[in-house]
């Protein structure tokens, strides 16, 4: 059977009519999850704030890998990484808008394999550290070394202390991690780094737009960015908790002369040298987060993040009371298993769409797309699956 009921030519001869062009792509819509439908609970996406959406479409033929000729996107990407870096503890610091956590980590190891100069470099980070590392490791031949994650989730920073070598490259300290939300101890990771003379790069993809709220909030939190002297460079993914659309991503570095290192002439364009991995790049994406970032202001996303994880406490506190084992939640990512049965093929089978920790317990990310009647009708589900 056909995927769509587009003729299957991959490019037919004559352009089809408008209607049917529509037809098909809605049909495939409909085939998509929808987060409005509060099934995805495994996505760190959501939908974006609706300026971010306007501002996306009208910059769509922009390009910011030839910013002389779009000076004004490139002003507005100038001003969400001011933002953005504030946010993080350094107004000063520099970076790009850019595709997602994957570039960012890329980049910023590419940065720090540069400055580093070594032979056979190699990268210390911990056991939880997201797999875009290994594809930048493949990449850029880089070793990567593991250090041991401690029950908490943050790493062992005796462990990576004792993994540093002459070889190594950079550090990497993760602030909400992938699978708990775990937040490594940034402080104690810049003392050893500084101690070694060591590039640190804290991956903030998912808690770069959590962890300045929660403290807002009242929150007890780990000191994570710029304000930690030896953080080189932080990735902070828009795209995610930022509620810019996809794809939006954002790395910063402490100070304009590490992206030197990287430099590449672009002759032909309108300006002479280039440090993103990307040629021609999205000015949509940057206008996108310069228009949620402005329209939300701080205290809009502190309201966005409270009800996040009010959320997050209370489905933990629920699924206390039922009988699951649930670990005590950094943000708003929730972490649970049941003794009696898996709980992940029971939810999946009836349509939820949730993940699974490589431990094996089940993995929820309460997004803001994540209401309360959706967690009422997950509740109750799982009170029935465990009477
Ligand atoms: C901590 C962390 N870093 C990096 C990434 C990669 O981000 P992206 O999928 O936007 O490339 C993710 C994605 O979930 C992440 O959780």
């Amino acid at each position: 059977m056909p995927l769509l009921t587009l003729p299957q030519h991959p490019v037919q001869e004559k352009g089809l009519p408008k209607g049917e062009v529509e037809r098909a792509l809605q049909e495939a819509r409909q085939r998509d999850m929808s987060y409005a439908s509060g099934r995805i609970l495994s996505s760190m996406c959501t939908i974006p704030h609706e300026a971010a959406v306007k501002a996306f479409v009208d910059f769509l033929s922009t390009n910011l890998g030839d910013p002389g000729l779009f000076q004004g996107t490139k002003q507005l990407e100038r001003q969400a990484i001011a933002d953005i870096a504030t946010l993080l503890g350094c107004g000063g610091a520099k970076g790009f808008i850019v595709s997602g956590g994957t570039e960012a980590n890329i980049t910023a190891l590419w940065v720090a394999r540069e400055l580093a100069g070594v032979q056979k470099p190699e990268v210390v980070l911990p056991e939880t550290a997201h797999f875009s590392f290994e594809k930048a490791a493949r990449m850029l031949r880089l070793r990567l070394v593991y250090a041991r994650t401690l029950d908490d989730s943050s790493v062992d920073v005796e462990d990576v202390r004792r993994k540093l070598t002459a070889r190594t490259a950079a550090v990497v300290g993760v602030a909400g991690n992938t699978e708990y939300g775990g937040v490594d101890d940034i402080e104690a990771l810049s003392e050893i780094a500084q101690e070694h003379g060591t590039y640190l790069h804290v991956d903030a993809a998912f808690g770069g737009f959590v962890l300045p709220f929660l403290r807002e909030l009242g929150y007890r939190v780990r000191d994570f960015d710029f304000s930690v002297p030896g953080v080189c460079s932080i990735t902070v993914d828009p795209h995610k908790m930022g509620l810019a659309p996809i794809p939006a991503g954002c790395i910063l570095f402490r100070g304009e002369e590490m992206l030197e290192a990287v430099q590449v002439e672009s002759p032909y364009l309108s300006m002479p040298v280039q440090c993103t991995l990307l040629g021609t790049r999205s000015g949509a994406s940057a206008a996108a987060v310069f228009a949620v970032l402005k329209s939300l202001g701080r205290e809009g996303y502190r309201r966005v993040v409270e009800e996040c994880m009010r959320n997050t406490l209370m489905l933990r506190e629920r699924l206390l009371s039922l009988g699951f084992r649930v670990r005590e939640p950094w943000m708003n990512i929730l972490v649970f298993e049941h003794p009696a049965f898996d709980v992940v093929a029971e939810l999946r089978q009836r349509g939820w769409a949730v993940s699974r920790t490589r431990a094996g317990e089940a993995r929820l990310v309460l997004m803001p797309h994540v209401r309360r009647e959706h967690l009422e009708e997950l509740l109750s589900l799982l009170e029935e699956l465990t009477s």
